[in-house]
C-alpha cells in the first residue's frame, strides 16, 4: 500500500516523466487511449443484469445487481473469462468453465463471456472508437522525443478496437488478448502481459513506465517491477484512491500531465527543417575522426533514384565501386524493403552485408546468412496472403504483388489514381483474414509484413552486435529515404539518449513529412557526393 495520498500524491522522482529517463511506456487501450472502458461495461451490465435476473428465478435468491464497482473490481483489466470467473464468484456462483466455443446462450463461464462479447461486438460494428485527445498527443511527444511505445489490452477486441479508431500504427508493440490465449500468458494482476511487451520494445522493466486505468492492471505493474506506474483516472469519484491503493504509484487524470515539458528535447522535425549535411560537413568530420563507421544503406530513394517500374532501379557503375571502397576502411550494410537476393544481385558486391525484407532476412561477406526465426514463423501466413492479394488485384490495372521471403510489397505507381482505393481495400480485405500480418505504407507502395516488432532498426542493431560494434569508438551512420527508414533514425536516436554515437541522414525533400535524420542530402546525387567525401576522410582520418 502507498503513503497517505493527501500529503503529496504524486510526487514521484521520475514523474513528471523525463524522455532522457525512461526507455519506454506501455500504454493499456480502453479507457486509457481510446474511449472504449464505458462500451465494454455496459456490454458486462447488460449480461450480468439479464443473467443474475434469470438465476433469481431459478434459484429464488437474491444476489445484488451489477454495479460500477464490480466491472472495476472483477472485470476491467482481465481477461474474459477469468472475468466472469471472478465476478461470479463474488456472488458466490459456480458455473462449469464451458469451451470458448459454446455459444452465447450456454450456462458456462465461457458461454456467459461470449454473450458479453456479442454486445460488445454488436456496440463496436455500429459506433466510431473515439482516441482521447490527451493520448494522441502524448504519443507524439513521446515518439518525437525517441521514447518507445508499446499498447497491451487483455482484450481479444484490441485490434479491432483500434483498427476502428484508426489508430494501429501508433504503437512500435502490440500484445492483446488474443496474443495472450496463444501463449497462455496469465491475465492481470499477473504482470506477464507488460512484460511480454517490454521483451518484444527491446527495453528493460526498469526502465520502462505503465499507464492504466484498471485496478488489476497497476497491480500487474507495480509487481512487474516497473520503473513508474501512472493510474488513469477519467474524472471517476474514488477511482483515484482505488488505484494508488493497488499500486499506482501517480495518478492522473489527463495524459498530457506525463510529460514533463509540453515540448521535451524535440527531436523530430519536418524534412525541409533537417540541417544540410553540405553545411555540417566539417562538424561531421570532427565527430568522426579516429572511429570506425559502420554504414548502413537503404537501397531505393537513396542508392539509386526512385524510377517508374521497381525492377529497373539499377545501380549506377560509380556507385557500386566508391561503396566497394568504402568497404575496405568501414563496414557497409545495404538494409532494404528488397528481397534479399534481389538487392544482393542488384548492388553486387561481397565485401559488404545486406538485409533483404526489412531486415528479417540477412546475409554477409563470405556466405554468412541469418534467417531470423522473427520472420520465419509467418511464412504460412505470407503465403496465404499472397495468394489471396494476386487474386484480388488481378483485376486492378498496373498494380503488382511483389513476393519477398518475408514480406510483401504491393507496388501501385503504376495504377490509375481513380483505383488506388480499390487497392488499398483489396489489402486491407485480404489482411483481416491475417491478424498476424500487418500493412504500412511506403512510397506508392504497400507492404504486408509480419506483426513483430523487428524492422530496419533492429536490424542496425542486430548488426552492429554481431559484428562486435558495439563500442564507443565506433559511429553508426543510416542513409534512407522513406518511411520504414525512420524506425533506424529512432533507434540511433535512443543510442544518442543513451549516451551512443550514431548519424541519421534523410534522403530527398518530401516536404512537411516529420523525420527523426539528424541531417539531410537532397537526393541520390548528393549521396553520391557523401560517400566519396565519406572515402576521403576514412583514407586520412577515421580509423581503418
Ligand atoms: C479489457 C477491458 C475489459 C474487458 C477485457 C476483456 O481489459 O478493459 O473491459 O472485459 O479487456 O475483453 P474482451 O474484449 O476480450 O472480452
Ligand atoms: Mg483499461
Amino acid at each position: 500500500m502507498k503513503e497517505d495520498p493527501a500529503v503529496n500524491p504524486n510526487q514521484h522522482p521520475l514523474y513528471p516523466l523525463e524522455p532522457v529517463e525512461i526507455d519506454a511506456v506501455i500504454f493499456d487501450l480502453d479507457g486509457v487511449i481510446t474511449d472504449t472502458r464505458c462500451a465494454h461495461e455496459a456490454a458486462w451490465k447488460q449480461l450480468f443484469d439479464e443473467y443474475l435476473e434469470e438465476h433469481v428465478k431459478a434459484h429464488q435468491s437474491g444476489c445484488g445487481s451489477f454495479s460500477h464497482e464490480d466491472y472495476r473490481e472483477y472485470l476491467d483489466g482481465k481477461p474474459r473469462y477469468e472475468g466472469v470467473r471472478d465476478f461470479l464468484a463474488s456472488r458466490h456462483i459456480q458455473l462449469p468453465w464451458g469451451d470458448p466455443a459454446d455459444s452465447p446462450e450456454q450456462e458456462t463461464v465461457c458461454g456467459l463471456g461470449n454473450r458479453k462479447n456479442h454486445y460488445f461486438s454488436q456496440w463496436l460494428e455500429s459506433h466510431t472508437v473515439d482516441t482521447f485527445a490527451d493520448a494522441l498527443d502524448v504519443l507524439q511527444r513521446l515518439y518525437r522525443a525517441g521514447v518507445r511505445t508499446a499498447i497491451i489490452s487483455a482484450s481479444k477486441n484490441c485490434e479491432a478496437v483500434l483498427a476502428n479508431a484508426g489508430i494501429t500504427d501508433l504503437f512500435a508493440v502490440k500484445v492483446d488478448g488474443v496474443d495472450m490465449a496463444e501463449q497462455s500468458l496469465p491475465g492481470k494482476p499477473d504482470p506477464a502481459i507488460f512484460l511480454q511487451a517490454a521483451q518484444r520494445l527491446g527495453v528493460s522493466p526498469e526502465r520502462t513506465v505503465v499507464v492504466e486505468d484498471a485496478l488489476a492492471g497497476v497491480k500487474a505493474g507495480a509487481r512487474g517491477g516497473f520503473a513508474l506506474v501512472v493510474g488513469v483516472n477519467r474524472g471517476e469519484s474514488g477511482h483515484a484512491e482505488a488505484l494508488r491503493h493497488y499500486g499506482a504509484d501517480v495518478v492522473t487524470n489527463t495524459l498530457t500531465e506525463l510529460l514533463k515539458d509540453p515540448q521535451p528535447g524535440v527531436l523530430s522535425a519536418p524534412v525541409e527543417e533537417i540541417a544540410l549535411f553540405r553545411e555540417a560537413r566539417n562538424a561531421v568530420r570532427a565527430r568522426l575522426r579516429n572511429k570506425h563507421i559502420a554504414l548502413f544503406l537503404d537501397y531505393d530513394g537513396t542508392l539509386t533514384p526512385i524510377v517508374e517500374d521497381y525492377r529497373k532501379a539499377q545501380l549506377s557503375s560509380t556507385m557500386r565501386a566508391t561503396i566497394s571502397e568504402l568497404a575496405r576502411s568501414c563496414t557497409v550494410a545495404v538494409i532494404s524493403g528488397r528481397d534479399l537476393d534481389d538487392v544482393r544481385k542488384l548492388v553486387g558486391l561481397d565485401q559488404v552485408f545486406y538485409a533483404g525484407s526489412h531486415g528479417f532476412d540477412i546475409a554477409g561477406p563470405k556466405g554468412w546468412h541469418v534467417e531470423l526465426q522473427q520472420g520465419k514463423e509467418f511464412l504460412p501466413d505470407l503465403d496465404a496472403a499472397e495468394a489471396g492479394l494476386r487474386e484480388k488485384l488481378r483485376e486492378i490495372g498496373g498494380a503488382s504483388v511483389e513476393r519477398k521471403k518475408f514480406s510483401i510489397a504491393v507496388h501501385y505507381r503504376q495504377v490509375a489514381s481513380d483505383d488506388v482505393l480499390s487497392v488499398e481495400e483489396a489489402v486491407d480485405r485480404v489482411l483481416s483474414e491475417h491478424p498476424r500480418l500487418r500493412k504500412s505504407s511506403g512510397k506508392k507502395v504497400f507492404d504486408v509484413k509480419p506483426r513483430s516488432h523487428w524492422n530496419k532498426g533492429q536490424a542496425l542493431l542486430w548488426l552492429l552486435e554481431r559484428c562486435d560494434l558495439g563500442g564507443d569508438d565506433v559511429v553508426p551512420i543510416y542513409i534512407g529515404d522513406d518511411t520504414t527508414d525512420e524506425d533506424a533514425f529512432h533507434v540511433l536516436r535512443q543510442a544518442e539518449r543513451n549516451g551512443g554515437d550514431g548519424i541519421g541522414i534523410i534522403v530527398g525533400d518530401d516536404s512537411g513529412r516529420p523525420t527523426l535524420a539528424h541531417y539531410a542530402l537532397e537526393g541520390t546525387d548528393e549521396v553520391a557526393d557523401f560517400l566519396q567525401w565519406l572515402v576521403a576522410i576514412t583514407a586520412t582520418g577515421a580509423k581503418g
